[in-house]
């Protein structure tokens, strides 16, 4: 019988900056309350980036994990994925950089821009180049958001905080891997979710702050409206593309943005919010790297099992949104390093 072959998650690695900073902390400074951030978001802290670390430094932390438990070295990898919004350089792309630390030899490296769903959007693009290139492929998340929050604006400063994930995939024999995907973008909602500043404003035209910084602007209704919806939708559709029901599924690893909207999305698809996997307390929104923050928080704590599946769902700025099927294919926790 022909075996099998189907791109595997290998390993996971993650890292966030050692600063943590609780609601109490920002209560001190802001018009805010733990009491009123728990009760709207789920959030109890999150993990804020100092001087000297970036998103470059924060990818290749999780980076340098993710291979060593996979066995890969740099100099293996055909790719390095990187999905980000908070880039070290407009250009060149932060994976160029990540490329050069890990020297990562003749691999492409280039960043995707799809905002908080960067992490699926960059597995389906990483997936589809090792068809052609088989050598393994470093896929990465990494966001440091707290650098473009208006630290004085309590509507979405408090939601937000820095980390990054990573996972190496690579081809291998079984029924474990990557299932169906969905990668979509509801393009009429571009404006909800946004950071000004690019090349759409002449230099002399002032944006946010004198500096010319610009910071991420939110309508928060309409984006947890539109979430919930994107769940459901993604959650739904991979279901019936797979000929599966959602009992089949151990967990879903959503975007971790806020537990009012897993909670309603939960409801709309009839089952609890105990089927999705949560880290949101300790972490916030942390953007592109939420959902490999999460996959790696399961990984740790020992919670899958070869055979297990599972869903990553995720939604943001685009308003983009998608998900992946997998199908968990490691028989033994991965070793810790
Ligand atoms: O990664 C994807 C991107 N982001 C999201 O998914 C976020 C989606 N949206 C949300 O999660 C929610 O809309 C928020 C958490 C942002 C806001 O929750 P809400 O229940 O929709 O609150 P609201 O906008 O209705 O605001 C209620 C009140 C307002 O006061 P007034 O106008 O009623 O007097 C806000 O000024 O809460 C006030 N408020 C705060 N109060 C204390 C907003 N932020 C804060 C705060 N502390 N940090």
């Amino acid at each position: 019988m022909a075996e099998h072959k189907k791109i595997q998650i290998a390993a996971t690695g993650s890292w966030v900056p050692s600063h943590r900073v609780t609601n109490e902390m920002l209560a001190k400074k802001l018009d805010t309350t733990d009491e009123w951030i728990v009760s709207h978001t789920g959030i109890h802290a999150r993990h804020v980036a100092q001087a000297g670390e970036t998103t470059a430094s924060a990818a290749v932390h999780a980076s340098r994990i993710a291979l060593e438990r996979a066995g890969v070295a740099a100099d293996e990898l055909g790719c390095i994925v990187l999905a980000t919004s908070t880039p070290d350089y407009t250009l060149p792309s932060t994976a160029c950089l990540v490329h050069r630390e890990l020297k990562a030899g003749r691999a492409a490296a280039f960043d995707v821009s799809a905002a908080c769903t960067g992490f699926v959007y960059a597995m389906d693009i990483a997936r589809g180049l090792m068809g052609r290139d088989p050598r393994p492929t470093l896929v990465i998340g990494a966001d440091l958001m707290t650098r473009i929050v208006d630290w004085t604006d309590r509507n979405v400063c408090v939601l937000f905080g820095d980390g990054a994930g990573a996972v190496v995939l690579k081809w291998g024999s079984g029924d474990a891997g990557l299932g169906e995907s969905i990668l979509r973008v509801d393009s009429e909602g571009f404006f909800a979710l946004r950071r000004e500043g690019g090349n759409r404003h002449h230099l002399s035209e002032q944006v946010d702050a004198p500096s010319g910084r610009s910071f991420l602007h939110m309508e928060g209704k309409p984006v947890f409206n539109f979430a919930v919806k994107a769940i459901d939708e993604v959650v739904t559709e991979l279901l019936e593309k797979s000929g599966m029901t959602l009992d089949q599924v151990k967990l879903i690893v959503p975007h971790q943005a806020n537990f009012r909207i897993i909670d309603a999305a939960a409801r709309r698809l009839k089952t609890g919010a105990d089927k999705f996997f949560l880290n949101i307390a300790e972490v916030a929104n942390t953007s592109a790297a939420s959902i490999p923050l999460a996959l790696d928080a399961l990984v740790n704590a020992n919670r899958l099992q070869a055979g297990d599946y599972l869903i990553f769902v995720g939604f943001g700025a685009g308003l983009t949104y998608g998900g992946v099927l997998v199908r968990w294919g490691c028989s033994a926790p991965l070793a810790v390093v």
